[in-house]
Order: C-alpha cells, then structure tokens, then sequence
C-alpha cells in the first residue's frame, strides 16, 4: 500500500521523507493555505523532495479551464497529477486529459456511482472522502469496499487513493481492503507509531536494566 501525505508543509514532508514513508504528496487550496506559501513556490519544493506522485488541485469548474490549469501545473514539477473536481465538467476534463498522458486524481467523491464514472473517463486516481463521510454518519470505509469490487469486477486500472482519512483507523481499514493509497495528515502517520504499551514496555526494560546493573554490582 502507498502512503501519501495529505500536506503541503515541507517540513513534515521531509521529517516523514527521511524515514522512506512518503510515496507522495496530496494537496488542495485548504492546504496549499495552511502551508502559508504560494501555490506554485511551496509545490517546486516539495518536488525537490519527493520523487512520487504530487497531487496538485485548482479551482477550474469546466472542462476548458481545468485543462487549461492542468497545462500550468504539469510544469511544477517532474510528477504532477491533476486534481480534478467530480462534476459532469470534471469527467470531460479528465477523459480529455487521460488522452493527453497527464495524470489525474478525481477528487470530492463521496460515492461508489462517482467512481464508476471516474473509473470510466480513465482517471489515474479516484479520491473517495472517507472522513468528511463518517462526519455525516455514512460509512466512509463502505464505499472503498464497493469501490474495490466493482473496480475488481472490470479490471479498471484507477487507483483507489483513500482520502480525509482522520485516524490510523482508516488507514488500517483501507489496507485490509487492499486500497492502492492512502492519503493522511502528518499527524495520522505520527500516530501509527504510537502505542501506550510500547511506551510502558520501554520504560520496564529501562528499569528492570538498572536493577540488574545494580545487582551485579
Ligand atoms: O485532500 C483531500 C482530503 O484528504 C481532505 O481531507 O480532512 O479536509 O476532509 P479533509
């Protein structure tokens, strides 16, 4: 399973990158804003960081402009892919795009109906919302299951890229789903390495080294 993170902060990005876990970079204008830089500048380091895939979002609605977006951002970096909104406009943008060899990740999708389409036009990624799902109380890891098999069922080649994932939680469940990505927070991966025995582990053998240092003494 690939890992991305769903970040445009370069720091987190390298702390994680030094440690081999980031196959690539998610982004959206939420993110882009929360990094505190410009667009274009905070994406060209980034790429200086990370080899893989840099998903990379605009604000275009129609097929025209998105293309048009796309056309710019492909030029940020050695592996851009195209955000594309899920909109009738999106689709067109994509099957057009996918044409043309430029990857795409389909984003906003919050159905299994809007991944068939978006499997259909061809897009490299789809990017069901697994969180922003369970905030309404739909089951967000339901729809990668559906998405995984119905993609099984056709051989579709796009990328299930699990995405608004908020807590190890997902990400267990969409690897046991066996989702091609998974797109989280810095924080969510901070988060794998943790657990509460592991600590109080740690801390026994500490002790029970220094009483036998003692003892020997
Ligand atoms: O980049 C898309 C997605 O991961 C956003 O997540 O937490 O804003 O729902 P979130």
């Amino acid at each position: 399973m690939k890992f991305f993170l769903d970040t445009a902060e370069v720091d987190k990005i390298k702390r994680f990158a030094d440690l081999g876990l980031v196959d690539g970079i998610t982004t959206n204008p939420t993110l882009i804003m929360k990094s505190g830089k410009e667009h274009k500048s905070v994406i060209q380091e980034i790429d200086k960081i990370i080899d893989g895939p840099i998903s990379v979002e605009g604000i275009a609605t129609n097929a025209e402009d998105i293309i048009k977006e796309a056309e710019e951002f492909i030029n940020w970096g050695k592996n851009i892919v195209v955000k594309v909104p899920m909109s009738e406009e999106g689709i067109k943008a994509v099957k057009l795009l996918s044409k043309r060899g430029i990857k795409t990740n389909v984003t906003l999708v919050f159905s299994a109906a809007q991944a068939l389409l978006v499997a259909k036009a061809g897009a490299t990624y789809v990017s069901p919302f697994v969180g922003r799902l369970d905030d309404v109380s739909f089951d967000g890891i339901e729809i990668i299951a559906q998405i995984k098999q119905i993609y099984e069922n056709y051989g579709f080649k796009t990328q299930i890229l699990v995405a608004s994932v908020r807590s190890p939680l997902h990400v267990i469940a969409a690897a046991e789903l066996g989702a091609h990505v998974c797109t989280m927070p810095p924080e969510v991966l901070e988060k794998m390495f943790k657990h509460p025995f592991t600590d109080a582990g740690l801390e026994i053998f500490r002790k029970d080294w220094d009483k036998a240092n003692k003892i020997k003494k």
